[in-house]
């Protein structure tokens, strides 16, 4: 399972990759990375991404249901994941305070910051139906399927 698991974030770092290549367009290769991994990784109910503007994060390219477009920093998950530039892993939603309900089948999240010259420039967030759904396996690998996103854009 954690074989599989390790190999299947081989697979969409090797597809992101494919995706992103010779394009620069940065609204454009979130959205095609959201829908990478909403169709990719199975149990989601929600991925995509908030850009940071000043002092709150604004809804960006997701698949899923419509959300809550506008984030202050250090609120809910997103925003505390911003606001520590740190990658924030929620086995169960009902017990993070202050956890934002876009839609309430959500039950666990992972949100990773995005990192460019210093400064949290968005969030990458992944919601899933089920209690616990991610682990440390999911962390790494989205940490680095973000890194090869930021990478690409900062070049
Ligand atoms: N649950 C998030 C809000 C974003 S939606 O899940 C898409 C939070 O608490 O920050």
């Amino acid at each position: 399972m954690t074989a599989d698991k390790s190999q299947l974030y081989r697979e969409l770092a090797e597809q992101l990759g494919a995706l992103l290549a010779g394009e620069p367009d940065r609204i454009a290769n979130a959205a095609n990375m959201a829908a990478l991994l909403y169709h990719g990784l199975p149990n989601l109910n929600w991925a995509g991404f908030y850009f940071r503007h000043g002092g709150e994060l604004v809804l960006g390219p997701f698949q899923g249901k419509p959300a809550c477009v506008r984030i202050p920093l250090g609120k809910g998950v997103c925003g505390t994941a911003a606001a520590k530039a740190a990658t924030v892993l929620v086995p169960d939603v009902h017990q993070f305070p202050g956890h934002i309900a876009c839609d309430p089948v959500s039950r666990s999240e992972l949100v990773v910051p995005l990192i460019e010259a210093r400064e949290v420039s968005g969030v990458l967030d992944l919601d899933s139906p089920l209690l616990g759904r991610f682990d440390e396996i999911d962390q790494a690998g989205c940490e680095q399927l973000v890194a090869l996103f930021v990478e690409h854009h900062h070049r």
